[in-house]
């Protein structure tokens, strides 16, 4: 081969490995799962505008919550038409196709992503008394413009056979000398991290969340790689000894068909923090009434409707998160680990403090 060609070849491949590195990285630290690692796009359907009909742009990937839409349909005569996308493309497609979208309404797995919808004045008002008497304000955009439909709390596991829970009660205790090198958590560029920090801000001061986040990157196991269950299954292989994960993870584990993912869910304990202070972080998934909705009257009904008993059962369980509606109980599983206190702020600061928490994880160098 003459050295010319062999350099080009070396440098395309090169190129292609790179490329196929960074594809990689995206999906495993996509925060568009509330499904799992899935962040397929099905933007080719059609959505049509003024018939009634209401077109539901949606993070979630379930089975379960089309069974929930049917339902609807069925009690009420109005059709859902789901495209589903991760929560950011869903945000640009709605601003791209501006006044023109056929979107009546927006489902993201993140109080944050309805906020970045909010500020983007993608979103109106739904008026609803039986929205508010359903799902409590602290869960609820304060000008009406999203509302919280499942709760999952951001909680610490631990490794049953080596940690003392006792010896870890807050957020902060993860970053004492004992966990030096044994704290998993996934990257700073997912938004359940940075939701985390936005919560901290909030109600400890930026000074507090910095020194948390430099204490978490000073005792991590490793650079941050992968999803929440990632983290988790890192802990069972002995990498680290503590990890930082969504509760419904921990349910997606104990409840897996694969032998091995339960193996690792039982061989954690769950932490709920700060249950003396400021409460574990809680975030929502859920929905927003979009300011280009034609079928405004019908959507706003699909919202109630969710927020409903009934629904509000399935659709949390489905995924093994919390009811936002505090008359619904939630799942056998959820109940065994207990109740506890969560922090007390309305999730719209995750949304307003995004930015700095962003800008105090890069300043701590925490990848
Ligand atoms: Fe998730």
């Amino acid at each position: 081969m003459n050295k010319r060609f062999f350099m080009l070849t070396l440098v395309l491949m090169l190129s292609l490995f790179a490329l196929a590195a960074c594809g990689n990285d995206e999906e495993n630290t996509s925060d568009n799962e509330t499904s799992g690692e899935e962040n397929q796009s099905e933007n080719n359907e059609e959505a049509s505008s003024d018939n009634g009909e209401i077109n539901l742009y949606t993070g979630r990937h379930y089975e379960t919550d089309q069974e929930l839409y049917d339902t609807f349909t069925e009690e009420t005569g109005i059709k859902v038409n789901v495209i589903k996308g991760g929560d950011d493309e869903l945000i640009a497609r709605i601003k791209r196709e501006g006044e023109a979208s056929p979107a009546d309404l927006l489902m993201t797995a993140d109080a944050g992503r309805l906020h970045r919808a909010k500020s983007q004045d993608l979103l109106q008002k739904a008026d609803s008394e039986v929205i508010n008497e359903n799902i409590p304000s602290k869960l609820r955009d304060e000008d009406g413009q999203w509302v919280g439909l499942t709760k999952r709390a951001r909680v610490i596991a631990y490794a049953k056979d080596r940690v003392n829970p006792e010896d870890i009660q807050t957020y902060m205790d993860l970053t004492k000398d004992q966990f030096q090198d044994k704290v998993l958590i996934r990257s700073s560029s997912n938004i359940y991290n940075q939701s985390l920090v936005a919560s901290m801000i909030a109600l400890d001061g930026e000074e507090k969340a910095e020194k948390w986040a430099k204490g978490i990157v000073d005792n991590m196991a490793r650079e941050p790689k992968g999803g929440d269950r990632d983290q988790a299954k890192a802990v069972a292989a002995g990498e680290g000894d503590v990890a930082v994960m969504n509760t419904y993870y921990l349910g997606k584990l104990l409840k897996s068909e694969d032998e091995e993912e339960v193996k690792v869910g039982e061989s954690l304990g769950v932490i709920f923090p700060n249950q003396d202070s400021t409460g574990a972080h809680v975030n929502i998934s859920g929905i927003g009434l979009t300011a280009s909705s034609k079928n405004k009257e019908n959507a706003v009904k699909f919202i109630e409707f969710l927020t409903k008993e009934k629904a509000q059962k399935q659709f949390a369980e489905a995924n093994y998160e919390y009811p936002a509606n505090p008359d619904v109980a939630p799942s056998e599983l959820l109940q065994s680990w207990g109740d506890f206190k969560e922090q007390d702020i309305n999730l719209g600061k995750l949304g307003e403090n995004n930015k700095d928490a962003v800008k105090i994880m890069n300043k701590v160098g925490w990848k």
